[in-house]
């Protein structure tokens, strides 16, 4: 079957053929449809992250997918041929509780894999292989959207997560009910669009801020979703002494996340979900005077990464809430979706004003919506 690949840490990328994977008993075959990309596959093309499989020299890229069940195996229910899916990307230890449990994203060993990303292949192939446990049935009504439906299922967490944190700040019981949140979200990349359009839904007044006008597409999808858009090119004095209950920060900018810590409010909880390059240049940053703020307002700083398939299934509830509350704006992340051949161009460039570039592996797909 033809596949995209590479060979971390070498970087480049190729499209090849490689043998199909076999169906073992209790395992599904997905015919894969789309696969976004996003900055982690644009890393590991540069060299700069990624693993192949233990005992393989290449590792098939691409961990945002769509697909459609070709073949069932022995053993398996609840799945036919044509169901759309959507599979999860970590494999977990097998030993903490965490991955026992089905909720890898948190685990404690390190001896994860991710698909497309460490460790184990990914879906920038004609097929792959999985168990019913990673496979996430979606809606034949969301074919045009499912593909970010993993970005989603990482900001459904991000979100969770903060919010965690901001339950300290609910009413008790007698309280009179609390006024409307804020939230602030930095990056318009498709998780930090994916965010605005979260905490809208969940009922936050949303400032998204990225570092261009209010002409791009972005900006655009921001406004028909009622989030106020801010250009922070020339520094973070736009938004005068705006501060937020959650920030969100989506950019893996480490100089951005610490000027984001300035933008808490008391009790406030900033979420980072960009990976910063950890061979940048040190940050020089005014660290006791940030620290202090973020000991006497009960400030706190939490990382989020991957998500477990209970997100992935919150974020096929709320992609449906996005499609009926604002018609196309999720489809509107979508920049542009190149055929397979394309491959070295999406992963190896970013045009300005691109959210989400999509390449198909195969067009169609149930619902019969050929992209
Ligand atoms: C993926 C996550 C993954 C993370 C770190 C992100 O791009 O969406 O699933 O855990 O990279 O490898």
């Amino acid at each position: 079957m033809r596949a995209v690949v590479v060979r971390p840490p070498a970087a480049g990328v190729a499209l090849e053929d490689v043998p199909a994977p076999l169906l073992p008993p209790g395992a599904v075959r997905v015919s894969v449809l789309e696969c976004g990309v996003c900055g982690t596959d644009h890393d590991i093309v540069g060299g700069r992250y990624g693993r192949p499989p233990a005992g393989s020299e290449f590792l098939i890229l691409g961990h945002e997918n769509l697909g459609e069940v070709a073949e069932v195996g022995a053993g398996v229910d609840g799945f036919a041929a044509g169901d759309l899916v959507v599979a999860t990307v970590r494999r977990g230890c097998g030993r903490c509780r965490f991955c026992r449990s089905n909720r890898s994203d948190f685990c404690e060993t390190g001896d994860f894999t991710e698909r497309g990303i460490g460790g184990a292949h990914g879906y920038m192939a004609e097929e792959y292989v999985d168990v019913p446990a990673y496979l996430v049935k979606v809606p034949p009504a969301l074919r045009r959207v499912a593909v970010l439906l993993e970005p989603l299922s990482v900001v459904e967490k991000a979100v969770f997560q903060g919010q965690r944190v901001l339950d300290r700040k609910e009413p008790t019981p007698g309280e009179p009910k609390t006024g409307t949140p804020t939230a602030l979200v930095a990056g318009t990349g498709a998780i930090g669009m994916l965010a605005a359009f979260l905490l809208r839904v969940r009922g936050y007044e949303v400032v998204g801020v990225d570092r261009h006008g209010d002409d791009t597409p972005a900006a655009k999808t921001l406004a028909r979703t009622g989030v106020a858009h801010a250009n922070v090119l020339a520094g973070f004095d736009v938004l005068g002494k705006r501060r937020f209950d959650l920030v969100v920060e989506a950019t893996g900018s480490a100089t951005l996340d610490f000027a984001l810590i300035d933008r808490l409010g008391p009790n406030g909880v900033l979420v980072l979900t960009g990976i910063p390059d950890a061979d940048a240049p040190p940050t020089p940053v005014p660290g006791g005077a940030l620290l202090r703020d973020v000991v006497l307002g009960n400030q706190a700083i939490v990382g989020s990464v991957n998500a477990n398939r209970t997100y992935f299934e919150a974020g096929l509830r709320d992609l449906t809430v996005f499609e009926e509350r604002w018609p196309g704006a999720v489809g509107a992340l979508v920049s542009g979706r190149q055929p397979l051949e394309a491959f070295r161009d999406v992963l190896t460039t970013h045009p300005g004003g691109t959210i989400k570039m999509v390449l198909t592996v195969r067009p169609g797909g149930a619902a019969g919506t050929a992209p």
